[in-house]
């Protein structure tokens, strides 16, 4: 038998994931890094790199037994190369690389955002394009216009913090401890997100986002509010600091889908779709649904597994290259950011 392997370590999660010849996922293995950062409040990278060498071995043993195969039935083999910490990226490419080299079989590249665009895409192939697609991660708030797979245009991206990262700052100055994201989802559903009012970023022009704002937002009200901090999440949480995070959290998801609303009004397409590690958040994906459906939009949330950082998005990007027999991309190499192609638009009136 012949199966694809995906390899993901671009940030702080090293990961892989096997696809049969379907395309789909017979095992998707995440090994994170939270005790070894968490100590210094987010990602060090020198650390990741570090972990991903320590761990990337067991991860792929782990790997093949979950999907119930041998390394040699391996027919092909994708890695991130970027964007992402650089240390981290190059464990997951030689070793990728290597084992290619080894097996004799094909090596292709993969763009971590791009990997993250079409992840909606794993679990329903029949989505259709064109397809308004919002990327959002500690990284990166991009909304993306899909022509069809692997033709992409940037419609907007964040001029400061991405939203992950904005959740992960607010989180952290409060006291919650990395990864703050998933904490401040959690702690947000216990609190009323309509007890404080946050003003909505204001751009004169364009779909770009901004979260710089409202994080130092966060910060004022957190100091004038009287709430005794920090607090960690195990901590007994006062009402207030719940009524806090719920409502920064609302204005977020909000700053998030009014962008994706007013695109849906420039750009003629037939369906929306949203991926990045913020996609597993519960407040944007019931926002997310209820614009879509508000619209008569088909619409693509991938489950959590495949929104965080993850091998089987990865392998999934490389499907299509590796179905048509494409050449190996061995002489690939890492970047640190990606630069992408624009599209012309003018806002609707
Ligand atoms: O895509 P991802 O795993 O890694 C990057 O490529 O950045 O995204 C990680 C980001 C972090 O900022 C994390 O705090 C955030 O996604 N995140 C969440 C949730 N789960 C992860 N943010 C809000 N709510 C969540 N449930
Ligand atoms: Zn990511």
């Amino acid at each position: 038998m012949s199966y694809l392997l995906g390899i993901e370590t671009s940030c702080d999660d090293t990961s892989m994931a096997v696809l049969d010849k379907n395309g789909s996922v017979l095992s998707n293995v995440v090994s994170g890094q939270i005790k070894a950062h968490s100590p210094f409040g987010g990602i060090v990278p020198e650390i990741a790199g570090r972990e991903h060498l320590k761990n990337i071995s067991s991860v792929l043993e782990l790997t093949l037994k979950k999907a119930d195969i041998r390394t040699e039935e391996i027919s092909g083999i994708a890695a991130t190369m970027g964007p992402g910490l650089l240390g981290s990226l190059l464990v997951g490419l030689a070793f990728g690389k290597s084992l290619a080299y080894a097996l004799g079989a094909p090596f292709y590249g993969v763009n971590h955002i791009e990997a993250h665009l079409l992840s909606p895409w794993i679990e329903k192939r029949a989505l259709p394009f064109p397809s308004l697609i919002l990327v959002v991660s500690g990284g990166h708030s991009h909304l993306f216009y899909a022509e069809k797979e692997g033709d992409y245009y940037l419609i907007s991206a964040t001029r400061d913090d991405a939203a992950g990262e904005a959740f992960d700052k607010a989180g952290k100055k409060i006291g919650l401890l990395y990864p703050q994201g998933p904490a401040v989802d959690r702690l947000a559903r216990k609190g009323n997100p309509k007890a404080f009012k946050f003003t909505m970023p204001k751009m004169k022009s364009g779909l770009d986002f901004s979260f710089s704002g409202l994080k130092t937002s966060f910060i004022h009200k957190l100091e004038r509010s009287g709430i005794k901090y920090p607090i960690t999440e195990n901590d007994d949480y006062p009402d207030l600091a719940l009524d806090l995070l719920a409502s920064f959290e609302k204005a977020v998801v909000e700053h998030l889908l009014e962008r994706v609303q007013k695109a849906i009004n420039i750009f003629n397409v037939k369906s929306l779709a949203l991926a990045g590690g913020v996609a597993s958040n519960t407040l944007l994906r019931a926002g997310f649904s209820q614009l879509s459906e508000s619209f008569g939009f088909e619409y693509s949330m991938p489950p959590p597994a495949y929104c965080t950082d993850n091998g089987a998005m990865v392998a999934f990007n490389a499907f299509s290259r590796w179905k048509k027999g494409a050449r190996s991309e061995i002489e690939k190499d890492a970047f640190p950011t990606s630069i992408w192609r624009k599209i012309e638009f003018r806002e609707a009136q």
